[in-house]
């Protein structure tokens, strides 16, 4: 899709108009953060996101101090304040959460999280129970859900993760949670805050619609010489009309994947560093199941030091193994309507990488068995930079399985090259592509 100029002025008003009215200054008084209510702009997924009335009473949550589980407390302040209200998580305080935590209940209600809330480093506690997800065996420490729900403050959720990353290289079985999950919410948004060493992904959002995260800081390494992995900063699943927005992320996987059931979704002015890039999937992963991701814009991304700048990965046809812990191939469905608009990439492996192959290094057998969710309708403009030295002369790769599943993909002034100077790709499956990119034709 191309957004008009004018369109593009429109919606920028539209989201003026939606925006939910600020808090009363008698709860500011009180020691309440204002609302936020970062404009959605300049793109917009198109349909309107609720208003948020204003909250009339606060609760402010206790803490005991001293590593103590501070669950309770926030149970109850949550309670107190559902229906209506803003809860105070204070600036100065720690927070530490040793319980997993269902809110998925919450109603009309202001999360304000100015100090912080930090997980209890017991792995033994969190493997039992985690909230399961079930997709991708994904656990979460809590589950943020229900209607009207909005979370900001300036503070931090930190997720103790190095007792985590340090297990994982021991066992890599081992469940880890994500730290925030958005499980279920109808309208809300997650602003101002900063997400520190997950032990896993950093964000999934499921079975949620109307949701809005900006100004999001996301950073977290080992301090071992255990890498910390799969350490996504959002994923979307079973998700619709949602805007990820104004944010920085250090992490080390996707900067945003787009999992099954992903549809109008604008991802913009984000910094990435050290990921696997913005990523369509992977997709297609379980047999017979079906899965759809349209409907996506995403625009003007710095891209530094990751594997991927675009990216879109589907399993084959056939079973395939990626590693221990993650296999898949033999789903159906489709990726459509996809439009990557505007990265500056610097380091990157890859500037673009489609593959219907994904966990199947074998192309031949790949081609046999033609994945059975189609990839179309593909947009991937703007782009400048230079890849890094690791696939020098490629700065591309662009693989389907067969042309049948593969159509429209369209590569536009896309500029990147590899630091010897050249802009080649690796091409199989994708007719017309070699009109449009430099292909090196792979089989
Ligand atoms: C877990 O946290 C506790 C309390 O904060 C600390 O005493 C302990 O050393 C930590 N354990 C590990 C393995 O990091
Ligand atoms: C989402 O909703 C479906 C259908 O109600 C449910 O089966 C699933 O457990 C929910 N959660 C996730 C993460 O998919
Ligand atoms: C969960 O992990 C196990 C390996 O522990 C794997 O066999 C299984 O396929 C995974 N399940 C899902 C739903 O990804
Ligand atoms: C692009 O994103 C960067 C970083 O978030 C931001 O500073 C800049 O204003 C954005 N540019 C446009 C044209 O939106
Ligand atoms: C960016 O990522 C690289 C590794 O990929 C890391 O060494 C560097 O510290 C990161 N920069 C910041 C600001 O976190
Ligand atoms: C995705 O949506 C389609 C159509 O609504 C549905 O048939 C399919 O089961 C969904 N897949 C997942 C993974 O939720
Ligand atoms: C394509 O996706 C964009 C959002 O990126 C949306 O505005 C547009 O309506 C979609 N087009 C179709 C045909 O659904
Ligand atoms: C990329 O990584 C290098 C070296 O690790 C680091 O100096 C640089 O700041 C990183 N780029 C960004 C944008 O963080
Ligand atoms: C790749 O798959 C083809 C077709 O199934 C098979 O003939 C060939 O032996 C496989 N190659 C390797 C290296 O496994
Ligand atoms: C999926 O694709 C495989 C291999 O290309 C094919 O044999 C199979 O019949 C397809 N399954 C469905 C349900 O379409
Ligand atoms: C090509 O992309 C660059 C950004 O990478 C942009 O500044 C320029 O205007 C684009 N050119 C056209 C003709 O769209």
């Amino acid at each position: 899709m191309r957004i008009s100029p004018l369109f593009a002025a429109a919606l920028l008003q539209a989201s003026i108009a939606w925006s939910s009215p600020v808090e009363s200054d008698d709860l500011v008084t009180r020691g309440a953060s204002k609302r936020p209510n970062h404009p959605i702009k300049p793109h917009h997924p198109g349909k309107p996101f609720p208003v948020s009335p204003a909250r009339s009473k606060t609760c402010t949550v206790k803490s005991y101090g001293n590593g103590k589980d501070d669950s309770t407390n926030v149970l109850s302040a949550i309670k107190s304040c559902n229906n209506g209200g803003h809860v105070i998580f204070s600036k100065d305080k720690t927070y530490t959460i040793g319980t997993a935590l269902d809110l998925t209940f919450l109603k009309n209600i202001d999360l304000d999280v100015q100090g912080t809330i930090k997980f209890t480093n017991d792995t033994d506690y969190w493997q039992a129970n985690a909230f399961k997800q079930v997709f991708q065996n994904a656990t979460t420490f809590f589950q943020l859900g229900g209607e009207d729900v909005n979370v900001y403050g300036g503070g931090t959720f930190d997720g103790n993760g190095q007792v985590w990353y340090d297990l994982y290289a021991k066992n890599n079985l081992v469940l880890r949670p994500i730290l925030f999950g958005t499980i279920g919410l109808k309208g809300g948004r997650i602003e101002n805050l900063k997400m520190r060493y997950s032990p896993q992904w950093y964000n999934l959002v499921a079975n949620s619609t109307n949701v809005v995260f900006s100004d999001i800081s996301i950073s977290g390494y080992s301090s071992s010489s255990n890498v910390a992995k799969n350490t996504d900063g959002w994923d979307t699943y079973r998700s619709d009309n949602i805007v990820i927005q104004n944010s920085h992320i250090d992490n080390g996987d996707d900067c945003v994947s787009f999992k099954p059931n992903s549809t109008n979704i604008v991802v913009q002015n984000l910094i990435c560093n050290g990921s696997h890039g913005i990523s369509v999937g992977s997709l297609g992963q379980y047999k017979g199941e079906v899965d759809y991701v349209k409907n996506i814009y995403t625009y003007n991304v710095s891209m530094s030091n990751a594997s991927d700048g675009a990216r879109i990965k589907v399993w084959p046809g056939v079973s395939s193994a990626l590693s221990d812990d993650l296999q898949g191939g033999g789903g159906l469905g489709a990726v459509s309507n996809i439009t990557y608009d505007g990265m500056v990439l610097s380091n990157v492996d890859y500037a673009i990488e489609i593959t219907q192959c994904y966990g199947q290094k074998n192309l031949t057998l790949c081609n046999q068995f033609p994945s059975n969710l189609t990839i179309s309708d593909v947009t991937i403009k703007n782009f400048k930079g230079t890849t890094s030295k690791k696939h020098d002369p490629l700065v591309g790769y662009l693989v389907c399985s067969s042309p049948t599943v593969c159509s429209d993909i369209n590569i536009q002034n896309v500029t990147v090259k590899s630091p010897s100077g050249t802009n080649q790709y690796a091409c199989a499956n994708i007719d017309g592509i070699d009109s449009q990119v430099n292909c090196k034709k792979l089989l």
